[in-house]
């Protein structure tokens, strides 16, 4: 058989180990590893001489704001920039205008990212007391998981009382699919922002004192019992404090299914960092003081935390600039800069480059049912490909980064270790630290692929639709 591609001397990393061979790709899918003379005869080859080959990171969690904010980023600028950052596949979240919350939504969106997307992706679903109904449709249309939204953040998109979030759960539990979290509680950050402002703090550390520790915490406890009692699987977006920790191993203790993501400004940034970058650090949940950062490190050695995701969340530089912290838009972008501010860290001997493809590709696909299409460098997986220089450094400008938004608390970073070709099912979209025109729209949707096993349901008699039917 004649491979598409074949890839020599690179050093191909997975999660248990690195092994120095070559990797043959055809029809869009690893044909083979192994030994030089072993390879199949090929249209073309690449000498990855000095470079690290890694499953391209899947990002779990991306805002990429098609449609509805398109001038903070759209499909084609959010996809170029997670390609020149070695991710091969984003899950995108709803909180777009219109919200991704019924069927129509929802095809109106993989129609937009069907078009222009260069990498491939998962469309994520509203999951709120308003569309607990259209939960069947939505899943018939093609999702990759849920998002709900347990405190309020940007796009207003509204929290389900525990009341409604239970009946969400029972609702979603025997679909298999992933609920992932914003686990932060509504009505604590509501008082305190209340009292802050008519208190008339309107500073930067503000937003941080707004929504202490405790906010994701009680979210974390409460989410899990909930899992628990329906046997919903969940995922806790952006833990961002040691506190969290707890309730989340205690919860994997207990076998529910739970996991849990960190974000490198989590890892990176603390509260010394508001003075430098004013509102541009507000972030929902907030950068906390830095006695976080070491524990979440801990977690995600320990597998406390399963992965790392990025939260970007693009928005525009005046946007980010207001005076008054509660008008700030919180977020900034990260899909571009993730993987070398890990690397950077690889590079230290902090976590080794087989914990990192833990953490970005083989985790995030095996708890999203993409594995072994995804996620792992192995024959019959995608050819989904992040080829890394660990050796090359440089500092990160916001000038340069190929989202919309140009405004981030990374800028003037040094980070060492840099993503140099992306391919996406074989195919380079980022070839020696260069788009590759024409790759618009080859990315596809990974509902298809994704096979989630039947969830362990529990309480079915206890649910609402079981007690609302009468006796007999
Ligand atoms: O800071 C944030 N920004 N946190 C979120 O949860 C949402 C995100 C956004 O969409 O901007
Ligand atoms: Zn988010």
């Amino acid at each position: 058989m004649l491979a598409d591609l074949v890839i020599h001397n690179g050093r191909i990393v997975h999660p248990d180990g690195i092994v120095d061979a070559s990797l043959a790709i055809a029809g869009g899918r690893i044909l083979a590893i192994g030994a030089a003379e072993a390879m199949p005869a090929a249209k073309e080859t690449l000498d990855a001489s000095g470079l690290h080959v890694l499953p391209g990171a899947i990002d779990v969690h991306v805002h990429f704001r098609d449609p509805g904010y398109t001038h903070k980023e759209d499909w084609d600028t959010g996809t170029t920039s997670a390609a020149f950052g070695g991710v091969t596949t984003v899950f995108d979240m709803p909180n777009t205008v219109p919200a991704t919350a019924n069927a129509q939504a929802l095809a109106e969106k993989h129609a937009i990212a069907g078009s222009r997307a260069r990498i491939d992706y998962g469309l994520y679903a509203y999951l709120g007391e308003s569309s607990i109904e259209q939960v069947p449709e939505m899943v018939a249309g093609g999702i990759i998981g849920f998002k709900l939204y347990m405190g309020e953040t940007f796009g207003k998109l509204a929290t389900p009382s525990t009341g409604a979030m239970l009946e969400a759960f029972e609702v979603v539990a025997p679909t298999g699919k992933r609920i992932s979290l914003h686990a932060e509680t509504a009505s604590i950050m509501a008082r305190r922002e209340a009292r802050m402002r008519a208190a008339g703090r309107t500073d930067a550390l503000a937003h941080l004192a707004a929504r202490p520790a405790v906010v994701a915490t009680e979210a974390v406890s409460r989410a899990a019992v909930l899992a628990e009692w329906t046997g919903a699987r969940i995922h806790i977006l952006h833990i961002s404090s040691a506190a969290e920790l707890r309730p989340l191993a205690e919860a994997k203790a207990r076998g529910v299914d739970i996991t849990g993501e960190t974000c490198p400004h989590y890892l990176f940034l603390s509260a010394d960092d508001y003075a430098r970058c004013g509102g541009v650090i507000r972030v929902n949940p907030p950068v906390r003081e830095a006695d976080n950062q070491a524990p979440l490190w801990k977690a995600l050695m320990d597998g406390t935390v399963d992965m790392i995701a990025t939260d970007h969340a693009p928005h525009a530089p005046p946007e980010k600039t207001r005076n008054d912290i509660w008008s700030v838009d919180c977020g900034f972008p990260g899909v571009e800069t993730q993987m070398s501010l890990m690397l950077s860290q690889v590079n230290a001997g902090r976590a080794s480059i087989c914990d990192y493809v833990r953490w970005s590709a083989y985790n995030p696909a095996r708890n999203w049912g993409l594995f072994p299409r995804k996620g792992t460098l192995q024959p019959g997986a995608d050819a989904d490909l992040a080829l890394v220089d660990l050796g090359q450094d440089m500092v990160l400008d916001d000038a340069a980064l190929h989202s919309r938004s140009k405004i981030s608390p990374w800028h003037g970073r040094r980070v060492k270790g840099l993503p140099i070709h992306t391919l996406v099912r074989g195919r380079f979209i980022l070839r020696n630290r260069t788009l590759v025109e024409g790759t618009e729209g080859w990315g596809r949707s990974v509902h298809a692929i994704q096979q989630m096993p039947p969830a362990q349901v529990r309480n079915a008699d206890k649910t609402m639709q079981a007690i609302i039917r009468l006796p007999g």
